[in-house]
């Protein structure tokens, strides 16, 4: 059945929706957080708080989480003997550590092992069944224990393990397969090839950036197209996972349980108004390995329940380290809270958003992390705020006033109108970038405008300025134009950094309720008679420089 009306679905939709809706994946608790885990979660912080920042009185839901059942998990409180939910809390936590450290600013936080969660995947599976689109079948394949799913021959190749002996595995997993038969329920995907189809083609953002919209669609039709999914396993494979309703002797399969996550967010089981706020999501984001999952298998449950499609889901790369795929058996996983230590948690924000680029992987190393923050947060952002706020060249700690024909006189020094320029450029630029989930790009031009900052102040040499009264004036547009500077590249870094911004944005005494893309649209040099304005008198360090090796073995040789 194909039919445009039913895939738009705009009817059932969203004149009540007032809520901007981004989501995270909720991680499995087989093993602890890891950087990867941590980078989807500050592209989803970074997107709703700049959703806050762009337009003030947002209502934002913004939902992470943990994935909590199927046997994997049953295996791993099998192994570290303890029962599974108390497995779950454990590790759960430690998500919820996370994202507290991190400053992940969740409206939600959902464990799939929840009441709230039962009943809701109760309520899609009911909805699925009564529609038609669940029948029970006896299946017969290939099964994968560790990913959980049937695999056609096609998915599958022969390798030989350590004895010599041929074994079958995942193509895409690596893991091995064996023959299974069993009573499953099947929900019936092939039936929304041509909806999918016609969703993608007809929704440029559907799935962003392009590389991964592509990606979909030959995976949606590639050989025979889809086939329908088994959505159930007997309880004598898997016990720890939620019922079927009506037939315990099955669990629903962990996929369909974890999507739902997102509907239990919503409260699409238990409160329709509030469901109606907030449906669909605005932006799902999500790493390259479960694009499958959301690309296809989601839109197809939502289609089938009759419930409107995301509007986008966000798809980014991965991490490696020292340019190998992280794995416990490597022992090479990075651990957030670990890094930051060494890095504190803005620095690690910083790095991962402005070095990750979602369409292809990043590399995470030590020396890497070292250069960019000790270049951009501690020499560039923190120098030019200790340069302007410094005692020595501003001991009334002030925001002074512009004599306007005194910064008539400066404008003719190329530097001075290239600051101009670059700072009124800024907001506009930053806004797109970031719209687009851009982060890399955003950060760029705001590290680009404090260089010329920079560079506009050693041209001007302020201290020289300082030894002559008759310079006063000038040293005032010097400092005026790179306190103004910083205030438009804080507020534009509240979703990247939000403690360090923070930090400035405290010191110049900018109050909370004037952080907001609409106070970067005005700038203080184009103001008629602004008067001085007083700083916070306390004297603060942004970034502390990371110690090198090189600076170690510089020390040691100064005997320091
Ligand atoms: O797949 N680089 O959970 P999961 C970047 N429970 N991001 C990475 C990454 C890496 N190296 N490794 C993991 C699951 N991620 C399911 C999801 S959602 C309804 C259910 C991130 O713990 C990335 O977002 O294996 C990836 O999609 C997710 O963690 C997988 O986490
Ligand atoms: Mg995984």
């Amino acid at each position: 059945m194909y039919t445009r009306g039913f895939i738009l679905l705009r009817r059932l939709s969203t004149d009540s929706k007032n809520t901007k809706f981004f989501t995270t994946p909720i991680y499995y608790v087989n093993a602890k957080p890891h950087i990867g885990h941590l980078y989807s979660s500050l592209i989803a912080d970074a997107a709703q708080r700049w959703q806050h920042v762009y337009q003030k009185s947002s209502f934002v839901k913004f939902s992470t989480g943990t994935d909590e059942h199927g046997s994997k998990i049953q295996q791993a409180a099998e192994k570290n003997n303890t029962t599974p939910d108390k497995y779950c809390d454990k590790i759960s936590s430690e998500f919820q550590k996370m994202v507290s450290e991190f400053d992940i600013n969740c409206t939600d936080f959902i464990r799939t092992s929840e009441t709230r969660h039962k009943d809701t995947v109760a309520k899609l599976w009911r909805v699925l069944n009564d529609s038609n689109h669940i029948y029970l079948s006896k299946y017969e394949g290939w099964y994968c224990v560790s990913d959980e799913t049937f695999l056609t021959e096609s998915q599958l190749k022969e390798v030989t393990v350590e004895d010599g002996k041929k074994i079958l595995v995942s193509e895409e997993s690596g893991n091995p397969v064996e023959w299974s038969s069993e009573e499953n329920y099947m929900f019936k995907l092939s039936a929304f090839q041509d909806d999918l189809n016609y969703w993608l083609k007809n929704n440029e953002d559907a799935i962003r950036p392009r590389k991964f919209h592509k990606i979909l669609l030959d995976l949606i039709n590639k050989d025979d197209g889809l086939q329908d999914l088994s959505v159930s396993r007997p309880t004598s494979r898997v016990q720890w996972g939620i019922p079927v309703p009506a037939d315990p002797s099955q669990k629903v399969y962990v996929w369909l349980d974890a999507l739902a996550n997102y509907l239990t967010v919503s409260k699409y089981a238990s409160d329709e108004v509030t469901f109606k706020k907030c449906w669909p999501p605005d932006v799902q984001v999500i790493g390259k390995d479960i694009l499958k999952f959301h690309g296809i298998y989601w839109p197809a449950f939502l289609l089938a329940a009759k419930l409107e499609l995301p509007k986008m889901i966000f798809c980014h790369s991965h991490w490696t380290v020292n340019s190998e795929k992280m794995s416990k058996s490597k022992g090479n996983v990075v651990c957030p809270i670990e890094s930051a230590k060494k890095y504190t948690t803005d620095g690690m924000r910083y790095f991962l958003l402005r070095e990750g680029v979602a369409h292809s992987d990043g590399n995470y190393s030590d020396i890497k992390v070292t250069r960019i923050l000790n270049s951009e947060l501690a020499d560039t952002l923190g120098n030019l705020l200790s340069r302007c706020t410094g005692t020595a060249l501003n001991p009334k700690q002030i925001f002074p006033k512009l004599k306007s024909d005194v910064l008539d006189e400066m404008k003719q020094i190329d530097v001075t109108k290239k600051l101009i320029d670059s700072v009124q450029k800024l907001p506009d630029t930053c806004r797109d970038y970031y719209i687009q989930l851009n982060f890399y790009k955003a950060v760029d031009s705001v590290i680009a405008t404090l260089h010329v900052a920079n560079l506009f102040f050693e041209t001007l040499k302020p201290w020289e300025l300082k030894k002559n009264p008759e310079n006063h004036a000038k040293l005032d547009v010097a400092l005026h134009l790179t306190l103004e500077t910083l205030r438009i590249s804080c507020i534009l870094l509240q979703p990247i950094v939000p403690n360090l911004a923070n930090v400035v944005l405290e010191k110049l005494n900018v109050p909370e309720d004037n952080r907001y893309f609409e106070n970067v649209k005005t700038f203080s040099w184009n103001i008629k008679n602004s008067s001085e304005k007083p700083l916070k008198p306390e004297k603060v360090v942004l970034f502390k420089r990371i110690l090198t090796e090189e600076d170690t073995k510089v020390k040691v040789k100064k005997g320091l």
